[in-house]
């Protein structure tokens, strides 16, 4: 079903953009030739307590999960899927991912994650602020939403600190356990179409 989703090119999920930065961070289009650089900040068993999101195991693993991530949601043209490789603009460490899934109605869901070594110094807060931002240029997005653990209190504190406000809470399951979520929404305006400020 085609629901009239209006996106720029460069908002694919394989965009031709070069990499975006903030002050301290770099935002890569992921590829899967991002596995063999993100493995490491990414095989830390923190980071994967209150998400879904498969521990890979190898690099090899890592590089398929990027690689169906890339792909985005095949023939379902009604939703973009988005992904960056997050990169210390300093260091060139990497050092996280970001994730938003655009659908036709200008609502996005985002996720993020970043290596447990780097917590506690903004820089999740940083991306988030950078995508919310890249959501409503490039796409338009009038609607970020969020779902998080309740347990996941950082992911929640951050959230908060954005703006975003839980709206709800509703069951859901995480590795094979019941658990509640709470469903944040931040509301944001976009730009009147031709603005250029
Ligand atoms: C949730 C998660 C992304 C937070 O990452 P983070 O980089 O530590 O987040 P931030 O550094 O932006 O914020 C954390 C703290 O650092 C503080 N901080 C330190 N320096 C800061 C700066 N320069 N700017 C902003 N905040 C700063 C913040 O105030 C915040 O404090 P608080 O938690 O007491 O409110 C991270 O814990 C994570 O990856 N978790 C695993 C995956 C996950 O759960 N993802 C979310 C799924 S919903």
């Amino acid at each position: 079903m085609r629901i009239g989703l209006r996106y720029t090119e460069s908002m694919s999920s394989q965009s031709r953009d070069g990499p975006a930065s903030t002050e301290r961070l770099l935002f890569e289009p992921l590829s899967a030739e991002h596995a063999p650089l993100l493995f490491h900040a990414l095989d830390d068993d923190r980071i994967y307590r209150y998400v879904p999101t498969p521990h890979a195991v190898s690099i090899g693993e890592l590089k398929d999960y990027f690689g169906k991530l890339v792909q985005g949601p095949g023939e379902d043209q009604s939703q973009i899927w988005l992904n960056w490789a997050l990169r210390l603009s300093a260091s060139g460490v990497y050092i996280g991912t970001l994730q938003a899934t655009v659908l036709a109605d200008r609502e996005a869901w985002i996720g993020y994650m970043i290596s447990s070594a780097f917590w506690g110094q903004g820089y999740a807060s940083e991306a988030v602020a950078w995508l919310i931002e890249e959501l409503v240029r490039r796409a338009g997005v009038s609607s970020v939403r969020a779902s998080v653990d309740l347990r996941n209190r950082r992911s929640s504190r951050l959230l908060r600190r954005m703006g975003f406000l839980k709206e709800s809470t509703e069951s859901s399951e995480l590795h094979g356990q019941t658990t509640m979520d709470g469903h944040y929404r931040l509301a944001v305006a976009p730009k009147a179409r031709g603005s250029t400020e």
